[in-house]
């Protein structure tokens, strides 16, 4: 019998590749997703299977975090032995604005799910997984973080989420559950939402060296993230629910970099070597040089031209709109119990990520003519 899993947030970047993982593990994926007046389900369309053929590995459910009856309904029908919390309003900007949906989808949804499996006696039967963040980390108590390093939220979507993690941790000790909290820090991929700083970067500047937009405005360019591959991380994600016993862990990479230094990386793909001046608001990062075989290997021979032309100019501007009302400066993990106690290992390291972001940006710009008249939209990655 294959196993069943449920996760939230399927239509998410981690959602996504998660589907994908199980699915190729043998698992039969149920995925809750919002209605919405536009198909949201572009990260999953490879994946999606007529409802008319027999046997189907990915089933989809409408739902939403803050409907406890219809979180109830699903996980009696799905009967899942794993369940994946990833739905978020997941952009922590954005939860200065809507404060109390951020609290309601990502703190009390937690527990909606919580309380449907002990109601649906389900609580020695199904295992769950927690989304939680490093967020949780906010003003850094230390260096680097660890599971015990105290937790100070600076944000209303890291507050949701602090509720998120103890809720999680208190059904465990009270009921016995199987719920884990994946503390996870910043990952990033081609399918990573195009608001988030890394894909903003990696899309403005494939659009910069094929000649499409001039520059980009950016917030803090010193904040410092620990950056990986979300692909290693869902599979961690899945490791932490093949535990005999419950437990909260830290994934991370170790290494920690500027938002500054993740652009001269993502330029440097490109060969072009970005240098930045000024301070505070008034810093600018401009074109120092092109190296024009590296150029032309990656974007091509037709764009030289173009690029020749830009040596000098600015292509980074702050702009304070970007900036948070109270920001996390830095964060960085230690996975020292994950490499431990699960055993896992990431595969890319951020140049690699960097490397895989470009490309596939590059690629994308390229193809795609209702993103060259400046439009937004995700776009299948996977072709
Ligand atoms: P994401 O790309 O923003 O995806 C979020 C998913 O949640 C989407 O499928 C979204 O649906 C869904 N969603 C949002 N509100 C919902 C609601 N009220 N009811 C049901 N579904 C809802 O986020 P991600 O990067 O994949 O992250 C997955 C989870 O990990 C999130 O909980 C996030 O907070 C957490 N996390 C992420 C990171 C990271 O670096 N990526 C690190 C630590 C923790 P639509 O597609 O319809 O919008
Ligand atoms: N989004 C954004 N846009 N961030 C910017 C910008 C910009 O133009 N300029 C600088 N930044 C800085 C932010 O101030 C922040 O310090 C850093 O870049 C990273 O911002 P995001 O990419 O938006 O991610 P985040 O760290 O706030 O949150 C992400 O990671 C968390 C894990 O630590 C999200 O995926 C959260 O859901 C996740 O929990």
């Amino acid at each position: 019998m294959s196993k069943i899993a449920l996760i939230t947030g399927i239509t998410g970047q981690d959602g996504a590749y998660l589907a994908e993982y199980l699915i190729k593990k043998g698992y039969v994926v149920h995925g809750m997703k919002r209605r919405s007046s536009l198909f949201n389900t572009d990260r999953i369309d490879h994946l999606y299977q007529d409802p008319h053929k027999e046997n189907r590995n990915l089933i989809l459910h409408y739902g939403d975090l803050t409907d406890s009856m219809n979180i109830t309904r699903i996980i009696q029908e799905v009967q899942p032995d794993e369940i994946y919390n990833l739905a978020a309003m997941s952009h922590v900007k954005v939860s200065f604005d809507t404060p109390e949906y951020t609290a309601n989808a990502d703190g009390l949804g937690t527990l909606r799910i919580l309380e449907a499996v002990r109601l649906l006696g389900l609580t020695k039967k199904t295992r769950i997984y927690q989304a939680s963040t490093s967020e949780l980390y906010g003003l850094v108590q230390e260096v680097p973080q660890r599971e015990t390093t105290p937790f100070y939220p600076r944000s209303p979507y890291a507050v949701a989420k602090l509720y998120a993690y103890w809720i999680t941790v208190n059904y465990r000790e009270a009921y016995g559950m199987h719920a884990s909290n994946g503390i996870l820090f910043n990952h990033e991929s081609p399918m990573r939402g195009e608001t988030f700083v890394t894909r903003k970067i990696t899309r403005a500047v494939s659009r910069m060296v094929l000649g499409m937009q001039q520059k980009t405005y950016l917030g803090n360019l010193s904040a410092q993230r620990d950056w990986g591959h979300a692909k290693d991380y869902v599979r961690a994600m899945h490791l932490i629910l093949q535990q005999d016993a419950p437990s909260d862990y830290v994934i991370a990479t170790g290494i920690t970099t500027t938002v500054r230094d993740f652009v001269k990386m993502a330029f440097a793909e490109a060969g072009i070597e970005v240098a930045f001046r000024g301070t505070g608001v008034d810093e600018k990062g401009f074109i120092a040089d092109v190296d024009e075989t590296a150029f032309a290997a990656a974007v091509g021979e037709e764009y030289l031209e173009g690029i020749r032309g830009r040596i000098g100019s600015e292509v980074v501007n702050v702009d304070p709109a970007y900036f948070r009302p109270t920001e996390v400066e830095m964060l960085i993990g230690d996975p020292t119990k994950s490499r431990t106690m699960l055993g896992w290992e990431p595969e890319y390291d951020l140049p690699a990520l960097v490397k895989d972001m470009m490309q596939a940006d590059i690629k994308l710009m390229k193809k795609d003519s209702f993103l060259k008249a400046g439009g937004y939209r995700i776009l299948n990655y996977f072709e």
